[in-house]
């Protein structure tokens, strides 16, 4: 088997102008997964989670560095060719869902697989298999707003999923949930690890770390061991109090 990450993320920067200062929202991380990991990434409100999880997804560009998914680099590729990365090789899991509100269940989900030029027949008996696999067979016609914040995650995770993708990103699925909702996305996402995708997940849900392969921490936009965390933490610092 080869030893090769999955993916590599390489002194990575991502900053903003605001006005005279610059924030770093991530200040050279270095990062290296291999194929088939479950990581758990945990920090505090603004430390760069999300902004690590956007650019690993190829939502958004970085200001340097380096990123490798599947020995390919994608800091690299034009515009069509991410669109294409995003598509094939990424579920992305948002932690406010997403979902267009003018279409149904059955349509948010199937709207991956219509991009990507997939037949009318085909996108619709797949994306009913994947929402009866996330139990919401009996609601496929119910728009958004006719359903509870639960099913809109487990709609959405669906749609993730809906090209088989390689990686599978998620922030902060189980944010909006009650207890039970939240502990189904964290064994549908257990599932896809067995089954030998790779997951990165940004949470602050301590269950999830029965989940975990791997755990990683990150402060002030670099990459932090657990003790140094766990330092920060008992100083409890502004925003790290869920984590
Ligand atoms: N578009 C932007 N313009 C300027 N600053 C930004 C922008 N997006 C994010 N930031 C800053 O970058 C830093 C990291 O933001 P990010 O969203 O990655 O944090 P996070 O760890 O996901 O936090 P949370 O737990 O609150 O979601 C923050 O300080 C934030 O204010
Ligand atoms: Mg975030």
């Amino acid at each position: 088997m080869s030893t090769d990450p999955f993916f590599r993320v390489t002194n990575l920067v991502k900053s903003y102008q605001m006005g005279a200062t610059t924030v770093h929202a991530l200040a050279g991380v270095d990062l290296a997964m291999p194929p088939n990991t479950f990581t758990v990434l945990m920090g505090p409100s603004g430390s760069g989670k999300s902004t690590l999880l956007y650019l690993v997804g190829g939502l958004d560009r970085a200001t340097s560095g380096e990123i490798e998914v599947d020995g390919q680099r994608i800091d690299t590729l034009n515009e069509n060719d991410l669109a294409l990365y995003r598509r094939r090789t990424v579920g992305f899991i948002f932690q406010s869902f997403h979902l267009l509100p003018t279409m149904t269940a059955l349509e948010n989900v199937a709207l991956p697989m219509r991009l990507a030029g997939v037949p009318k027949r085909e996108r619709q008996e797949r994306a009913f298999e994947l929402l009866s696999r996330v139990g919401l067979a009996d609601r496929a016609y119910h728009r958004p707003t006719e359903l509870s914040g639960g099913q809109q995650q487990r709609v959405s995770v669906a749609r993730a999923l809906i090209n088989d993708p390689h990686l599978i990103l998620a922030d902060e699925p189980t944010g909006n949930l009650d207890t039970v909702s939240g502990l189904s996305i964290m064994t549908l996402l257990s599932e896809l690890h067995t089954a030998g995708r790779t997951v990165l997940v940004v949470t602050h849900d301590p269950r999830m770390r029965n989940f975990a392969t791997d755990m990683i921490y990150i402060l002030d936009g670099l990459i932090v061991d657990e003790a140094t965390y766990t330092a920060a933490a008992n100083f409890a610092a502004p925003g790290m109090e869920h984590a």
